[in-house]
């Protein structure tokens, strides 16, 4: 059984199911689903919808979506979830064991779009019970990739990739082949700060940094834009999703991101998959995979796009792609350690405690001690994974403090 062994999926009314509805790929996946709906394109009915603690969007999407269950991950939003959904006939949730219990629930088609680790074991839930992994949360992969795909596969759902190069790549990836396939070429914005100097970055603020030039995302991606580690969590991902050596995965920098990634192919030919910057496209390629549907997203203009250009990435100002890079190289903790590390640092950085370029700094600090410690030379329980992550996350957060102290 591989990961995507195809079924026609579009012809019945399905459960729908969205990890993280109330962020920035939950609200496309549910806009989507609206405009698909209102065009007699699909018939769904959503089983359940979760947010973290934004009580207020969760239960506007309620009202309008009605799920039949619906969770929050933090506790002391108990309360205000039961009053705001009181009289309208949906079970509630609160705490990490509700999220679970959401997943968990009979829906075939499971978007996971929670941000970070936190939606490992969430995701692992749905995969379990055979359902079909519309795989936005793409730290889930980073942290234990090959405990994630052992259970798709064994459990027989399909893993569609929704981050928009893997999206691209699983369009124009011809599984029937892999060994005919040379590179693969993830591409990559360049983030808000692709053409300043280090020390202009040195002095980077929080608003600078989730100033995406091209796409509107939520804070963490967009910090992880502007270091590059989102590409290096992506050359990570890619590693497990698609049957290719790690080093023949590259990164090229497509400041218009248009092209959303390419496959070379040993005869020289590269097929690409293109578009506006817009996630309700790989959302609908993965909600009717593999029929098509279609979505509201702005169709490409080539003329006034006029110009495709490419550039290598900066290794130098951008650390953040070596590491990842000798992350996915050492294998074992090395990946999960790496995500805890730049989880930590980018939320200290976001609150103010620690300078932009201490973000990759605390991430290679980590690394390297892990890296002395050893640890498993394969990540292959979901134990091991949610271990190395925490041990990664309390040296993280020591070198948070030393440098917030300095
Ligand atoms: N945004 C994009 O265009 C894009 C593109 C490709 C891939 N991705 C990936 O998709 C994932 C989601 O990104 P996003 O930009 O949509 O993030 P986001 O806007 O920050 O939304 C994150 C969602 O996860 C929930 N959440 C946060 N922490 C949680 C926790 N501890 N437990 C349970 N739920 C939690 C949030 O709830 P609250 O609203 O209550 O905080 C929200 O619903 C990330 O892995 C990202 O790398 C995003």
């Amino acid at each position: 059984m591989g990961l995507w062994d195809g079924r026609e999926r579009m012809t019945q009314t399905r459960k729908i199911t969205i990890l993280g509805s109330t962020g920035s790929v939950g609200v496309s996946t549910l806009d989507l689903l609206a405009f698909a709906a209102s065009r007699g394109e699909a018939e769904f009915e959503i089983e359940a919808l979760t947010a973290n603690r934004n009580v207020e969007k969760l239960v506007e999407q309620a009202r309008k979506f009605r799920p039949k269950f619906v969770a929050v991950a933090d506790e002391s939003k108990l309360a205000d979830l039961r009053a705001a959904v009181a009289g309208l006939d949906i079970e509630i949730g609160a705490g990490k064991a509700a999220i679970e219990d959401a997943a968990s629930r009979d829906a075939g088609w499971v978007m996971a779009a929670i941000v970070g680790a936190a939606g490992l074991k969430p995701t692992l839930k749905a995969a379990k019970r055979g359902a079909d992994i519309a795989l936005a949360n793409k730290e889930c992969l980073v942290c234990a990739g090959d405990v994630v795909t052992a259970v798709i596969r064994e459990a027989g759902g399909a893993l569609l990739p929704v981050d928009s190069e893997h999206n691209a790549i699983f369009q124009v990836f011809d599984f029937e082949r892999p060994n005919r396939i040379s590179r693969l070429i993830l591409t990559a914005s360049g983030g808000p700060f692709r053409t300043w100097k280090k020390q202009e970055m040195a002095s980077a603020t929080p608003a600078q940094a989730v100033a995406h030039p091209n796409w509107s995302m939520g804070a963490k991606i967009s910090v992880d834009s502007a270091t590059m580690m989102n590409k290096g969590l992506e050359l990570i991902e890619a590693a497990h999703l698609f049957p290719v050596g790690h080093e023949q995965i590259e990164i090229l920098v497509h400041p218009q991101s248009v092209i959303h990634s390419m496959v070379e192919y040993v005869d020289g030919s590269v097929l690409a998959q293109l578009g506006t910057p817009d996630m309700r496209t790989p959302i609908a390629s993965a909600l009717a995979w593999p029929d098509r549907t279609p979505s509201p997203s702005a169709k490409l203009d080539f003329a006034k796009v006029a110009k495709l250009t490419f550039e290598a990435p900066d290794l130098e100002r951008f650390p953040a792609l070596r590491l990842a890079r000798e992350a996915v190289e050492a294998g074992g903790v090395a990946p999960a350690s790496l995500n805890a590390a730049n989880e930590v640092a980018v939320a200290a950085f976001l609150n103010g405690n620690i300078k932009f370029l201490d973000i990759a700094a605390i991430s290679e600090q980590v690394l390297e001690s892990v890296s002395r410690e050893g640890g498993p030379a394969t990540l292959t329980t979901l134990e091991e994974a949610v271990d190395a992550d925490r041990q990664a996350r309390l040296i993280a957060e020591d070198c948070v403090v030393a440098r917030a102290a300095a």
